[in-house]
């Protein structure tokens, strides 16, 4: 196992990375704020982990209220919250009764969202389930539903006790939700990171082979690099926008195409590479680098340009983007291979590049 530390001082947590951790009691126990637990996750993670993670806490003598969800993108809405608050009122759960997030990425947002409202806040733990969630959506507190006019439109930062990222639950993850994951490791790498970048160049096959060194060891570095990220700007007041690259674009995508049909990392890997195109219009990287960043995303198993919306539906979905500033959308983009910037961009450069590397939907 390994351990990182996300440091916000009073609220810092530790991220806890190896195989088989659902199973370890002793690195729940400290965190629990009494012998109550409601576990949030879906149909689909509840019959492979519920029960292992039951019996951990069982062994505490941790009384447990499963909520079981409906799986998908679809119901991180405001009436699968109120469906939450909903069976925690019923069941009288108190301000010192942890919600347990057992599941992906959405799972992880409605369950710190729910956890950061109900009662003004009570604590809750991360056990994030994809790849996606162990190197992005569980550290750093960023919790949410979508809107039906955009997505992420309403949540909170609440930071978790702890993130227990067991790797053994890859072994069921689907080859899809593997890529997806991938696209936000090579998105670090793109942002700040370029021996990583390098790294994945060299190592894509591995990981799609789901080489347990590999998957530890990339895991591992994505989480150092943001947990970094978020210890330097818990709340985007500046250096955490970086790690929306490709998200101005990609929620776009994603609510464009209907939630779930493109999955976030696929949407996130098309606007990376409008992001790219976007960049190299403006003159700040080459062509070639597009290249290597369209190429990386091909090897990882990620579409290498975004459905055509047409320029107008993008400009319309990306006006609601929590970066806009004085009516005006501002970008994520590349200096370089391992250097981001916030910046706007001038009109033409930007239709070029939404009519670019698109494909029919
Ligand atoms: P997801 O939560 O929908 O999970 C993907 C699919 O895998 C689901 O069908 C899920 O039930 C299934 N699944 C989960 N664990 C499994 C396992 N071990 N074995 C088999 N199937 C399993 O999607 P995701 O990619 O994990 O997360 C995407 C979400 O995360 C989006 O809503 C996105 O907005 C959000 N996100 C949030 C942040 C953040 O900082 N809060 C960052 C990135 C993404
Ligand atoms: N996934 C973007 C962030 O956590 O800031």
């Amino acid at each position: 196992m390994q351990t990182l530390n996300v440091d916000l001082g009073e609220r810092s947590y530790p991220i806890h990375i190896g195989a088989k951790l659902l199973d370890q009691a002793a690195l729940l126990e400290p965190h629990l704020a009494q012998k109550r637990v409601a576990i949030i996750t879906n149909t689909t993670v509840a019959p492979l982990y519920l029960d292992q993670l039951s019996d951990t806490l069982t062994r505490l003598s941790v009384d447990i209220l499963p909520i079981v969800l409906p799986d998908g993108e679809a119901y991180k809405n405001g009436e699968t919250l109120n469906s939450i608050y909903d069976t925690l009122l019923k069941h009288r759960c108190e301000r010192k009764t942890t919600l347990i997030a057992l599941g992906g990425g959405v799972i992880g947002d409605l369950t710190g969202y729910a956890a950061a409202s109900y009662l003004r806040g009570v604590p809750f733990i991360q056990a994030p389930t994809t790849l996606l969630a162990q190197v992005d959506s569980s550290v750093g507190g960023k919790t949410g539903i979508n809107h039906p006019l955009g997505k992420n439109m309403i949540g909170a930062f609440y930071q978790p006790r702890v993130v227990l990222a067991d790797t053994a639950t890859l072994d069921t993850l689907p080859d899809r939700e593997l890529s997806a994951g991938l696209a936000e490791i090579i998105k670090y790498g793109l942002i700040r990171d370029l021996p990583f970048f390098e790294w994945l160049e060299s190592n894509m096959g591995k990981l799609r082979a789901r080489n347990k060194e590999a998957l530890a060891y990339a895991i591992h570095r994505s989480c150092q690099n943001k947990a970094a990220v978020v210890a330097a700007d818990e709340r985007e007041g500046g250096v955490r926008a970086l790690l929306n690259l490709g998200h101005t674009f990609g929620h776009a995508i994603e609510a464009g195409m209907g939630y779930g049909n493109w999955l976030h990392g696929e949407a996130v890997a098309g606007g990376t590479v409008l992001a790219a195109d976007l960049s190299c219009r403006m003159g700040w990287i080459s062509e070639h680098d597009v290249d290597r960043v369209r190429a990386l995303f091909r090897l990882a198993g990620l579409p290498d340009n975004a459905p055509d919306l047409g320029v107008e539906a993008y400009l319309d979905y990306m006006g609601l983007d929590k970066k806009v500033e004085e009516g005006k959308i501002r970008f994520v983009l590349l200096k370089s291979i391992g250097e981001a910037v916030v910046s706007g961009a001038p009109t033409g450069p930007l239709a070029a590049a939404l009519s670019g590397f698109v494909q029919t939907p």
